[in-house]
């Protein structure tokens, strides 16, 4: 367990999502698929779609200057800024370092972090890490993510699940107790084939064949998937919390990785929480990968949902196999 040499605060958070929405009717039109599978399979209603202008840096500076609002910083006073993503604008540069030329924050350095799902949690455990350990003072994570630009819309086993969102925390010392009291991250590679997107790194680079074969698309093998994430979201809740010092009913909010309705049922009945003390917003933007956990944090704070004092713990499963949680006193 790291244990902090200074205390480390989320002090702000902030959001954005694309404008235009998506219903399960829409989907209707486009794939062999119904309102009632994907609402009984999934619990997704509908989800936001950024257009084709708007790519990741565009929603991650936006929510990256809400947050930097809400904390009452500016964007001058940023040491560090790490964006958890998979869809960024291109390979590279970064989109942290797009971010911080949007934003202004002219004293920062930035940099992307690959964890599918998982992005938001591993960045901010760094985020985390750094601070504690002296070397930034103020640290900018964003979760953000365009996955509609990377499914393919003829796949009624993926193009169904999937929204675009951007998320955003600012990390700070206030030399109060409290704040991120644990994260705990964990990966095993062996499980790469279960999600993925095939093409376009050294692997399989961009070519007329990679696009022909549909290289370029999310692949995954969603039963799979299903059964690795409720064990692993479970787990992991266990390690952080204890690593924390608490139970899992001591906790006034979990927020798991919002991707599948049934998925969160599992893991709130394996931890033995009542759903009233689960947040969940997935009906509204679908699986926004590592967007959906400060997207929902950003939610619940404007709904009064979470408040000053609350023990709070987020919960994720991505691609790689990822798993991470934190625990937090708000
Ligand atoms: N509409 C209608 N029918 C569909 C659709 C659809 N959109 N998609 C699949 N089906 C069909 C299948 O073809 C299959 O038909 P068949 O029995 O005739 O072959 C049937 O529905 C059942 O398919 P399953 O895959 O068994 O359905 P399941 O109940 O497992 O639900 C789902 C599928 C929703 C994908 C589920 O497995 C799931 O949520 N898995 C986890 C996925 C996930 O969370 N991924 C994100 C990971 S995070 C990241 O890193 C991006």
């Amino acid at each position: 367990m790291i244990s902090s040499a200074r205390d480390v605060h989320i002090i702000g958070v902030g959001s954005c999502t694309p404008d235009r929405v998506l219903t399960n009717k829409d989907l209707e039109q486009i794939v062999d698929t119904s309102d009632e599978w994907i609402t009984t399979r999934t619990g997704i209603k509908e989800r936001r779609i950024a257009d084709p202008e708007t790519p990741a840096s565009a929603l991650a500076t936006e929510a990256a200057r809400r947050a930097v609002r809400d904390a009452g910083v500016k964007p001058e006073e940023l040491d560090q800024i790490i964006v958890g993503t998979v869809t960024g604008d291109r390979p590279f540069p970064s989109t942290a370092c797009l971010v911080q030329d949007r934003l202004g924050a002219a004293g920062a350095y930035g940099f992307d972090i690959s964890a599918a799902c998982s992005g938001f949690l591993y960045a901010l455990s760094l985020g985390r890490t750094q601070i504690a350990a002296g070397a930034a003072d103020t640290v900018l994570v964003i979760g953000v993510e365009t996955l509609s630009k990377i499914v393919d819309w003829t796949d009624r086993n993926t193009c169904v699940l999937f929204g675009d969102a951007a998320g955003a925390v600012v990390l700070r010392s206030t030399g109060q107790p409290g704040g991120i009291l644990s994260t705990k991250l964990h990966s095993d590679g062996s499980l790469t084939n279960l999600l993925e997107m095939p093409g376009g790194g050294s692997l399989h680079p961009a070519s007329h064949e990679t696009v022909d074969r549909k290289l370029h698309y999310i692949r995954m093998s969603g039963n799979d998937v299903f059964k690795y994430a409720v064990r692993a979201m479970e787990s992991v809740a266990c390690e952080a919390l204890e690593a924390a010092g608490h139970r899992p009913e001591e906790l006034d909010l979990l927020f798991p990785h919002q991707a599948n309705y049934r998925i969160i049922d599992a893991t709130a009945r394996r931890l033995g929480l009542p759903m009233e003390k689960v947040f969940v917003n997935l009906d509204r933007y679908g699986n926004t990968s590592s967007a959906s956990i400060p997207l929902a944090l950003d939610e619940a704070k404007r709904l009064g949902r979470l408040k000053p004092g609350d023990l709070v713990e987020m919960v994720t499963f991505g691609g790689g196999f990822t798993w991470a949680a934190s625990v937090v006193r708000w």
